[in-house]
């Protein structure tokens, strides 16, 4: 199903809802907290490295949108123990979470299988697939407190049609489109939904590492696709469950 890049979202349409975005620190991640702070959500982003977040949050409030929360967490050391302290610290502060956006990826390395790095291997799936697969798990008791929760999962191209060379990455996103559509299944009676997005082309480092030669200018910026995922998140959009969306250029 094709979602249109471009939404009208009104000022107050995220007032009173939480939204946690992981990899908000900057790329489409970044875009997305910037078009829900916008919309008047409080957006709880999570990054690995504290610098980083503390950039954006100026990025946030410099532009006069909704004061975020800062989360510093690695994905790709995560314990369940800190997920605990995740959803302690959600259900204390705000007793619900409205939104969850699985944005945080790493590329690894495109490489034949049969060459493909074992170390980097193990860290592009931790970080792409083990990652979501926990933080999902923590955050369903509060994700159920919501009247509406909607959780979506960044995919890609390669995670629906393979390609050679992609190794991990490729199997990490074919990863979450089958987790996602189990969680679908699982949740298919509750008020959480759970779609998966290939956003396509963004102008990130994650495409200028991919594709060094590309003429960059012709790429879309993320904050030209960012209000699409705000749509699906809202409220005012209508509701589906288990599907792979992806956003037009
Ligand atoms: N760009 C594209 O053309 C494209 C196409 C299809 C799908 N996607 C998907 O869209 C999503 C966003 O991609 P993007 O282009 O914005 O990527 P990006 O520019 O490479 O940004 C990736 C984000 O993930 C964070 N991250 C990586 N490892 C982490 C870890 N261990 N713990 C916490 N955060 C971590 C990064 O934080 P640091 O700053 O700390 O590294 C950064 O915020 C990804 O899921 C990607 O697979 C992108």
């Amino acid at each position: 199903m094709i979602v249109a890049k471009e939404h009208n979202i009104k000022k107050d349409e995220f007032e009173g809802k939480v939204v946690l975005v992981t990899g908000a620190n900057r790329g489409f991640g970044l875009a997305i907290t910037m078009d829900l702070a916008r919309a008047g959500a409080t957006v709880i982003m999570l990054g690995r490295d504290l610098g980083s977040l503390e950039h954006a949050y100026d990025a946030v409030v410099d532009s006069g949108l909704k004061e975020p929360i800062l989360y510093p967490l690695d994905l790709e050391g995560a314990t369940p123990e800190n997920y605990q302290e995740l959803q302690d610290n959600l259900l204390n502060e705000f007793g619900k979470l409205d939104g969850l956006v699985h944005n945080a990826s790493i590329l690894g390395t495109q490489m034949p299988i049969e060459q493909y790095d074992i170390k980097l291997w193990y860290s592009t799936i931790q970080i792409n697939l083990n990652a979501p697969f926990m933080l999902t798990q923590f955050l369903i008791p509060a994700l159920s407190k919501s009247d509406d929760a909607r959780i979506i999962f960044l995919s890609s191209t390669v995670g629906r049609k393979a390609r050679a060379y992609w190794g991990a990455y490729s199997v990490s996103k074919f990863g979450i489109e089958g987790f996602a559509k189990t969680l679908s299944e699982e949740l298919e009676k509750t008020q959480i939904s759970v779609n998966t997005v290939n956003p396509g082309k963004l102008r990130t480092e994650m495409r200028r590492t991919a594709y060094p030669a590309e003429d960059s200018s012709t790429v879309p910026l993320p904050e030209e696709k960012s209000q699409a995922i705000v749509h699906l998140l809202s409220s005012s959009s209508p509701k589906i469950n288990g599907e792979q969306l992806t956003i037009s250029d």
